[in-house]
């Protein structure tokens, strides 16, 4: 953790004229996109998680706002804000920790790669900031299609020398999160006591739910297996028709975020045994069981064993998976 907050005005810094004694020694967490549908709920939730303790609030609208919002909650980390891109780079320097929800969401009818020529750029402009500003820290992507934007987020690293695998890591924890309440809901359990590990990727068939591995373990028919899987990985196109054109799942999103953040920071902390399901790089880009630790990513754990209808959708999303990869990849060396 960084014992030393940064006391430092920077612009927008909320309570710079009262006699702060400076945050607690916690992490230091940067929020990209912080006035989005995720931003805001998301940056809620980090302001009350004691690991944190300072948090920085970038975007390219409204970033005053939702900073001066915030920063009168009485939790402990110190909230600064930083609005636009000459700001980006004071945001960045000294993060152990950046999440990136920036970018355009969904509409009815369109599909997550409908948003790549938008959210392509965003993602590479914010990486470039994260590779010249705080290169250690570990990188958390949620604007979509993840699938592609976590390869354009290593292709930036790469160029500027600073890639590190292990810190780098697409956010696939809604999946996790729906697969768990419904599976509790088929199963009539408490959604919290249920876990389902989500393999592949970050949209449609490459979203894979292996219902053979459910903690508790229980058996399916098929037809729930079919509804089941049908379900989560179109849990996200759900939200967006039930929204109608205002955006895809923020709440729930944010929810996943902030939790899937607080794990590695309990990784980085120092905690054992942090497992999670995450959008890796291996395969060279892959959504599977991970062990979070001091570094990021300790461990990609084996898929285990899997049944003839969760082969044969690997099958498929490794097929779909490629060509987002690739995409993600010429973007950036074309
Ligand atoms: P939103 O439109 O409500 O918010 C996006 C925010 O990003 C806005 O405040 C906007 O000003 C900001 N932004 C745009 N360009 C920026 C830049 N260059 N630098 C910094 N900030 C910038 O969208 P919402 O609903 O918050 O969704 C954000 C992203 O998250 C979308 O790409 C969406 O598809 C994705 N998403 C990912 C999920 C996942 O499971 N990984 C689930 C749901 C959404």
């Amino acid at each position: 953790a960084s014992s030393h907050p940064q006391m430092e005005e920077v612009p927008l810094l909320m309570g710079s004229n009262c006699r702060a004694k400076g945050a607690a020694p916690g992490f230091k967490v940067a929020i990209l996109g912080a006035a989005g549908g995720i931003g805001q709920p998301l940056a809620l939730l980090m302001k009350m998680n004691p690991l944190v303790s300072v948090l920085h609030l970038y975007d390219v609208v409204n970033a005053p706002g939702v900073t001066a919002d915030i920063s009168h909650m009485n939790t402990g980390a110190v909230v600064r804000g930083f609005l636009g891109q000459p700001q980006l780079e004071n945001a960045l320097t000294g993060m152990d920790l950046v999440i990136i929800p920036a970018g355009v969401p969904r509409k009815p009818g369109m599909t997550r790669d409908d948003l790549f020529n938008i959210n392509a750029g965003i993602v590479r402009t914010l990486c470039e900031g994260i590779a010249k500003c705080c290169p250690k820290a570990i990188v958390n992507v949620i604007s979509n299609p993840v699938n592609s934007t976590v390869p354009i987020a290593a292709e930036v690293f790469k160029k500027a020398g600073t890639y590190d695998p292990k810190r780098l890591l697409g956010v696939t924890t809604l999946d996790v999160v729906r697969a768990n309440t419904f599976v509790g809901e088929v199963l009539g359990l408490d959604p919290r006591e249920v876990n389902v590990p989500v393999i592949g990727g970050h949209a449609g068939v490459t979203i894979l739910p292996l219902l053979s591995q459910v903690n508790p373990a229980c058996s399916f028919t098929s037809e729930e297996v079919n509804y089941l899987t049908s379900r989560i990985q179109n849990g996200g196109t759900e939200v967006v028709e039930a929204k109608a054109g205002a955006g895809s799942a923020t709440l729930s999103m944010a929810y996943a975020a902030a939790k899937f953040a607080d794990a590695c920071l309990r990784g980085l902390r120092g905690d054992a045994g942090i497992v999670e399901c995450s959008y890796v790089t291996e395969l060279p880009f892959f959504a599977s069981k991970v062990r979070l630790g001091r570094s990021g990513v300790e461990e990609i754990l084996p898929l285990g064993p899997l049944n003839e209808f969760e082969r044969a959708g690997l099958e498929k999303a490794k097929k779909e998976l490629a060509q987002s990869i690739q995409k993600g990849v010429s973007f950036i060396n074309k």
